[in-house]
């Protein structure tokens, strides 16, 4: 299939993320509060080599020239998130008009380059002094979540149209709620359920907060979703595939939709009524105006009698020898266009926009440049397969490639690469990878 633009239609958006803890480093300048991903960086041996986001790519003093480049490469569409702690430093009550005053000049300059700002209003750091007060365990965050979204709308809204109200719930619940491996470093079935139901929750009524001060507003949220297999034709494959796919896939998509938790297939989730109060179920619906899906991978599942609660496990990529990032995960192209279809089978669906797809390699640097082949390849299958879902009736507007620059992965540190753009960290320079040199050309105007 030849690849091209047009085919994707004219009002297709085209895009890149980012998040603020992963690029914008100055994490206690002009008056930020520290955030849970400040202070868990700070433990031993919980990052790769114990790499912090303190500076990460120095954003908050060189967006200008890093969105004069993003405009240099043709991108109009520009997603990122809000640090609350930067805005909020307690997270509640005092506002920091200085960290109001970076998302302006942010906002500001994004819009004068022709870049649409598509804003994230919560991608993984909260506030450390709400976590001191139980985090997103405590019932509580939805209020204090739901303030400080009406404050983004009121300093934001009149230039910002385009929300996402969180980023991946799944990932920031289980990972940081249930294994403890990313911040806060939080464990167990009953912190893990206790958040999701509140981040579901909060989901919903952020969206309704904006909605309701911004009526013409674009509203949305964010999945982690990967296409799901079993590793055999055995029931017992099956079944633990089915499983799987309910805690990566359907989680918090269900209940947003009005259909409640997907609990029948996993008994022991249905201890998440516990948190489950009068009005919650109606609560948690909302009719967002389009869902945003980020997808990396497939997962292959196989039955596995001794992991607790589950009786599941991951076939890593690694055991079955096939073609693999540097996050060890599955090159699959496919899975994109499985996830597409997925999720618009849902009846009630709105339209669907991939808000994060992407992939680390362990990039060169030669004579100054950077060839990443295998990147330009894996993001030109994944287009494939969007087209694909496309053209059998999908509805997906736009794509945004995971991500703009290099960046602070997580609890993997600095060493996964995933950007467009190659950064240096020790002297901050960028280098176009070919990659981005591809993706500019591919995006620009005829
Ligand atoms: C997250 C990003 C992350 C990316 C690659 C997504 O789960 O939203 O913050 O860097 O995947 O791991």
């Amino acid at each position: 299939m030849h690849l091209t633009k047009e085919a994707f239609g004219n009002t297709f958006v085209w895009g890149v993320s980012t998040a603020a803890y992963q690029i914008e480093g100055a994490h206690e300048h002009d008056g930020k509060g520290l955030s849970i991903w400040d202070v868990f960086v700070q433990k031993k041996n919980k990052i790769f080599q114990n790499h912090t986001g303190d500076i990460a790519c120095d954003f908050y003093n060189r967006y200008i020239e890093d969105l004069r480049l993003m405009h240099r490469m043709h991108i109009r569409h520009y997603r990122f998130s809000i640090s609350w702690s930067r805005i909020m430093p307690l997270g509640t009550g005092t506002i920091n008009q200085e960290g109001v005053d970076f998302y302006n000049r942010l906002i500001d300059l994004a819009l004068e380059l022709g870049i649409q700002p598509w804003l994230t209003l919560y991608h993984w750091d909260l506030p450390h002094a709400l976590e001191l007060r139980g985090g997103w365990v405590n019932r509580a965050v939805k209020d204090w979540f739901g303030d400080y979204v009406g404050l983004c709308v009121k300093y934001f809204g009149d230039r910002v149209k385009h929300w996402m109200v969180l980023n991946e719930p799944t990932v920031f619940s289980a990972a940081g709620y249930f294994f403890g491996v990313h911040a806060p470093g939080k464990k167990g079935l009953d912190n893990f359920l206790a958040v999701a139901h509140h981040a579901a929750l909060s989901q919903a009524h952020g969206a309704r907060i904006i909605k309701s001060l911004q009526q013409d507003s674009m509203v949305g949220t964010t999945f982690s979703c990967s296409h799901v297999e079993p590793f055999s034709n055995r029931e017992r494959d099956i079944i633990a595939a089915r499983k799987a796919d309910v805690l990566l896939n359907r989680l918090f998509i269900e209940p947003l939709l009005g259909m409640g938790y997907p609990t029948s297939e996993i008994k022991v989730l249905r201890r998440i009524e516990k948190h489950i109060k009068q009005h919650d179920e109606a609560d948690l619906k909302f009719d967002m105006d389009f869902i945003g899906l980020q997808n990396y991978t497939r997962e292959i599942i196989r039955y596995a009698l001794f992991v607790p609660f589950l009786q599941a496990k991951i076939v890593s990529a690694k055991e079955r020898k096939v073609a693999m990032t540097a996050m060890n995960w599955e090159v699959y192209p496919e899975s994109i266009y499985h996830i597409l279809q997925k999720y618009s089978a849902y009846s009630n669906i709105p339209p669907l926009i991939i808000t994060e797809n992407g992939a680390a390699f362990t990039d060169q640097v030669v004579d100054g440049k950077v060839d990443d082949v295998q990147r330009r390849q894996y993001l030109q299958d994944a287009l494939r397969q969007v087209l694909r879902a496309k053209q059998e009736g999908v509805d997906v507007r736009g794509y945004f490639v995971w991500t703009f620059l290099d960046n602070f992965e997580w609890a993997e540190g600095y060493y996964p690469r995933f950007g467009l753009v190659h950064v240096d960290f020790e002297t901050q320079k960028r280098i176009v990878k070919s990659s981005g040199q591809w993706y500019a050309n591919f995006i620009a105007p005829a």
